[in-house]
């Protein structure tokens, strides 16, 4: 039975070694956290580091560790100290993650951290590969494995590969800035259905993707030249069940039941009954803002002194990548900060803040979600953030308020949270008080509201959801209506192809004889494709006829010494084998001094697009605009001039990143069709790219060989890949002469 294989670079199960015995421990952190009940319910194997250097477990140990790992379903990967030095102190948390959270001046560009990170990268997608099975699903996750995906693809290419990325993804202008952005976009483009928790992340990454590779992007749909690629935003739930069950057996609890923690913090509220506690809980991370939410929480004091005796701030932060200087400095920053504002507001019976620097067991969470009336969530970035919605479903009675950093994911779902900038502390300071003065039904009827969303867009359905629109993307390629042509089916073209007994070859030129190129002059034919055409062309009863939209002095230049037929302008001009040009009929140029200005004022105002002016057609260009600025002025354009030029007998042809106007009695349909005629052809083939090839492909007899070149809605019968596909193929032809 097929099954899922999730992968992520740590386990839910953190093991350690405590008096040389193993520890198994739950893993901190939104990944493994939320992960986890999709994981248990389900049937699945999960992939990752156990948390223990390889060095770190003796030997006797190494098979426990496994034993461990697979009584919950999970697969150690061992990675030994130097790796983790690089790859995840190094690449992972010195690059990827202040960079993706825009700390830039913390981001360090390594190379020996990149080789560690594309090495054990390549660990976790053997690991994979050991475990895959045909029909399995394969789920990667977060930027420490931003590579695996095309490991994977290059391996296994029919295998079906999502990604999710927990943290954020920065702007274009912020990415970059990487040296290795073009590997990574490529690594993560092997998958086939991209995740992010909002649409802003995703678009960020769409940006990256269509400025930096120049693939094509349709809305949340990357073309690559074999596949297309899926992005689309999932916000990530909690297991709320579980925490709002949690909640409700800690109101029903004894006291005998009761924690220490809950006795010191009920001890407390006893003493000082109007007093309230706001609750902090993050790992200690520079991209949560501790710093600044301990500062804001002085300035509050500070500004407003009626509150002194009467709030206490319990803040925990979980110690977390501390080999990381940053980390380290900021232990020590928060340290100095909570110490120097306990000892400038502290009274004889109150200190303002109680912090907590270690990971505590679930139940203590628990204690504290409930206890606490208002909960400060104040990142700088964040993902998502968890926390603030474990906080909402806690609690149970519906009271309590959350403040949260519009810098959070989670702000995008929770609007009726009280949400901040934490960077004004003005308004971090006017919020709190807010939420002391928060009339109860007010806090019920905001709670009600998101309890009712985080309830329904739980962990469960969120990774349903992701797995529902990874397997549609499977049965998008098997739906796929041209056909790919695979060893089978070319024999049988093959076949068809030596027993006829008069053939004809049209074949288009840009995209599918040779790549694009930025500028269209460059991209001349290669001497080896030159002698492909000249064997062809020379076979008994078969004629070759490039067909293009290309101007006839171009074209007839390149290919001067090559004896084959030319169309040249999508049919305005054709040369016999080594005769003259010939003009189609029905072609008028009057029109073009009305068009041209209209072109030239677009050509002005969008940089990197030009005009080419053929004989009987003009063409603007927008391969090097700004991808999403010419797409946009393209629209424009096309409206313009279909308004234009309506009733004059012209159309308005959109291309691959152009558009070009010229007379609608010519187009590379009529230009074929006219080329069958009095000839016999009992094989005829027609290839091409782009959307003038349609017309080839809709015109010629049903019974051609019509051939798509890239992945694209199509009238063809079938498809290739690309132009190295596509010349793999004529070489089958030559080869069956
Ligand atoms: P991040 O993923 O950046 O760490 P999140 O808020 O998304 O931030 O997730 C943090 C997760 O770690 C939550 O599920 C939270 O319950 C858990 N967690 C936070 N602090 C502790 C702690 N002290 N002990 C145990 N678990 C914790
Ligand atoms: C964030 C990341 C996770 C990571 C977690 C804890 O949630 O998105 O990938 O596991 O932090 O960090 P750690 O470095 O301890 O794994």
């Amino acid at each position: 039975m097929s099954k899922t294989i999730i992968i992520s670079n740590r386990l839910p199960l953190q093991i350690s070694i405590e008096n040389g015995e193993l520890e198994v421990t739950p893993s901190v952190g939104g990944l493994a956290t939320g992960l986890k009940s999709f994981h248990k319910d389900g049937d699945s194997v999960w992939i990752g580091w156990p948390g223990l250097t390889e060095e770190e477990i003796p030997k006797k140990l190494k098979e426990e560790v496994q034993k461990k790992a697979r009584e919950e379903n999970c697969v150690a990967v061992n990675l030994t100290s130097d790796e983790i030095d690089g790859f995840y102190y190094g690449f992972s948390n010195r690059t990827i993650w202040p960079l993706f959270h825009y700390f830039m001046e913390y981001t360090e560009s390594d190379n020996e951290y990149w080789k560690t990170y594309q090495k054990v990268n390549q660990k976790y997608a053997d690991e994979i590969l050991k475990h895959y099975e045909d029909g399995d699903v394969i789920w990667v996750h977060d930027y420490q494995l931003l590579l695996v995906p095309n490991m994977i693809r290059e391996k296994a290419p029919e295998a079906v590969i999502g990604f999710f990325n927990h943290i954020p993804f920065p702007s274009y202008e912020v990415f970059r800035t990487l040296p290795w952005r073009d590997e990574v976009l490529k690594g993560v483009l092997g998958a086939d259905l991209i995740g992010f928790h909002t649409y802003d992340y995703e678009r960020h990454f769409l940006s990256s993707v269509s400025r930096i590779l120049r693939h094509q992007v349709d809305f949340n749909e990357i073309t690559l030249p074999d596949r297309i690629v899926k992005v689309d935003s999932f916000p990530m739930g909690i297991d709320y069940k579980k925490f709002e069950q949690a909640a409700l057996d800690h109101f029903e609890g004894t006291s005998a039941d009761q924690s220490e923690l809950q006795k010191r913090l009920d001890h407390h509220l006893e003493a000082t009954p109007d007093a309230k506690m706001i609750l902090s809980i993050d790992r200690l991370d520079y991209t949560k803002g501790i710093a600044h939410r301990i500062r804001a929480y002085e300035y509050f004091l500070d500004n407003n002194p009626e509150y002194i005796e009467k709030v206490r701030l319990v803040m925990l932060a979980v110690p977390s990548r501390s080999n990381v200087p940053q980390y380290r400095r900021l232990k020590r920053e928060i340290d100095e900060l909570v110490g120097r504002i306990n000892g400038k507001f502290s009274t004889v019976s109150w200190t303002p803040i109680w912090y907590f620097y270690r990971s505590m067991p679930f139940h203590n969470l628990i204690d504290l979600y409930t206890t606490c009336e208002i909960a400060l969530l104040t990142p700088i970035r964040d993902g998502m953030n968890l926390v603030a919605k474990e906080y909402i479903a806690t609690r149970t009675n519906h009271t309590g308020v959350l403040i949260l950093s519009e810098m959070a994911g989670a702000a995008h779902e929770m609007n009726e949270a009280l949400i901040i900038n934490p960077n004004n502390f003005e308004q971090v300071s006017q919020a709190l008080r807010t939420a002391f003065e928060m009339p109860k039904e007010e806090q019920i009827e905001r709670n009600k509201m998101l309890q009712k969303r985080l309830r329904r867009y739980s962990v469960e359905k969120w990774a349903q959801d992701f797995m529902k629109s990874l397997r549609a993307t499977k049965e998008n390629r098997d739906s796929f209506k041209s056909i790919r042509i695979t060893p089978d089916i070319s024999e049988e073209i093959m076949k068809q192809f030596r027993e006829a007994k008069r053939r004809v070859l049209f074949i288009d030129y840009d995209g599918t004889l040779v790549n694009f190129v930025d500028k269209p002059e460059n991209a001349r034919p290669d001497e080896e494709l030159k002698e492909l055409i000249r064997a062809l062309n020379a076979t008994e009863n078969t004629d070759v006829i490039l067909i293009s939209g290309r101007d006839k002095n171009t074209l007839g230049s390149w290919w001067k010494d090559v004896p084959v037929e030319l169309i040249s302008e999508h049919g305005v001009w054709m040369r016999q084998i080594d005769g003259e040009w010939e003009l189609s009929e029905n072609v008028k140029s009057e029109w073009m001094d009305a068009v041209r200005p209209v072109i030239e004022n677009f050509v002005d105002r969008t940089p990197g697009t030009f005009l080419e002016e053929k004989n009987y057609s003009l063409a603007w260009h927008y391969r090097k605009a700004d991808p999403e600025l010419g797409e946009i002025r393209a629209n424009e354009l096309s409206t313009v001039l279909k308004e234009l030029i309506s009733n004059r007998g012209l159309s308005v042809l959109e291309g691959n990143k152009v558009l070009e106007i010229k007379s609608s009695d010519v187009n590379k349909g009529k230009a074929s069709s006219k080329k069958l005629i009095g000839k016999n052809y009992d094989f005829i083939f027609a290839i091409g790219d782009d959307w003038t090839d349609e017309y080839m492909f809709q015109e010629l007899p049903e019974t051609s060989y019509t051939v798509k070149v890239g992945i694209k809605k199509t009238s063809a019968r079938y498809y290739v890949e690309g132009t190295q596909k596509v010349r793999t193929l004529l070489e089958k032809f030559r080869e069956n002469l």
